[in-house]
């Protein structure tokens, strides 16, 4: 069994190390477009074409599932890759809006590219049900995880800066609707003290639970639509593994999309 996982650079390989950890047995189809990251300020019809044309590019290579591990593209592009895709379509946004609902207490707050933010998805799907919403969105973020930073004190002012009011909020709860964010956990922690910190590469995973075929041992194959500079470094780090990437040099799609 093939599952197909795309985002706009790095960040989804958290949603893939954790597809990996719980589904040894599938194969695994990474793109990352480096050469065009970030989707995060794009426009949506912009989002829409990226991702249709790194979905095409996965089911080019026979993927029975796609995994769009990309919260922008989650907000913006479900309906139009399940339209044009014949085979389940898996975002980010709900899994995470899941686990958020089962911790929180009330009030939730959600940080993400300025196009995640701005879709309002989050925020529609978590007020349905109640709860009281804050968002913000955090720009700077996917940067300097692109860049390998982590922590230190750059990551921490710019978290400062960013974090402030929705601390101020008192949420109890805090959805990290990129899934660049995950690296930044720590810090973003520290900074927000004790609330729930809702990262759904994990959530993700679990709602595959019922699609994956369990047999034989899966291998996983990384593309990348650009070598970004510290590429080699973030796959170590992500994966553990000295996993070779493979870099695109040509377009993804051809013009096809
Ligand atoms: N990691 C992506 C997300 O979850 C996109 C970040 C970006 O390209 O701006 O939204």
């Amino acid at each position: 069994m093939k599952i197909g996982v795309f985002d706009s650079g790095v960040g989804g390989l958290t949603v893939l190390k954790a597809l990996r950890e719980n589904f040894p047995e599938v194969d695994l189809f990474y793109i990352g477009d480096t050469a065009r990251v970030p989707y995060g300020n794009r426009s949506p019809q912009t989002v829409i074409r990226y991702s249709i044309e790194c979905a095409t590019f996965l089911v080019e290579k026979g993927v029975d599932i796609l995994v769009v591990a990309c919260n922008t593209a989650s907000s913006y592009a479900l309906e139009a890759l399940r339209v044009k895709f014949a085979l389940p379509v898996i975002g980010v946004v709900e899994p995470g809006v899941r686990e958020a609902l089962k911790v929180t207490k009330g009030k939730v707050g959600v940080i993400g590219t300025l196009a995640t933010v701005r879709s309002g998805t989050y925020q529609r799907l978590l007020r349905r049900e109640g709860v009281e919403v804050f968002s913000k969105a955090c720009p700077l973020f996917v940067p300097l995880v692109e860049e390998g930073i982590f922590k230190g004190n750059i990551v921490k002012a710019v978290a400062e800066m960013y974090l402030k009011d929705l601390k101020k909020q008192g949420i109890d709860t805090l959805i990290l609707g990129c899934t660049h964010y995950p690296l930044l956990k720590d810090v973003i922690q520290e900074v927000m003290g004790e609330v729930n910190i809702v990262d759904s590469s994990l959530a993700t995973a679990h709602q595959l639970e019922h699609l994956i075929i369990k047999e034989g041992e899966g291998e996983t194959a990384l593309y990348f639509t650009d070598e970004s500079q510290n590429l080699y470094k973030l796959i170590k780090i992500l994966l553990g593994n000295n996993l070779k990437p493979v870099i695109l040099q040509e377009d993804i799609c051809h013009g096809k999309s």
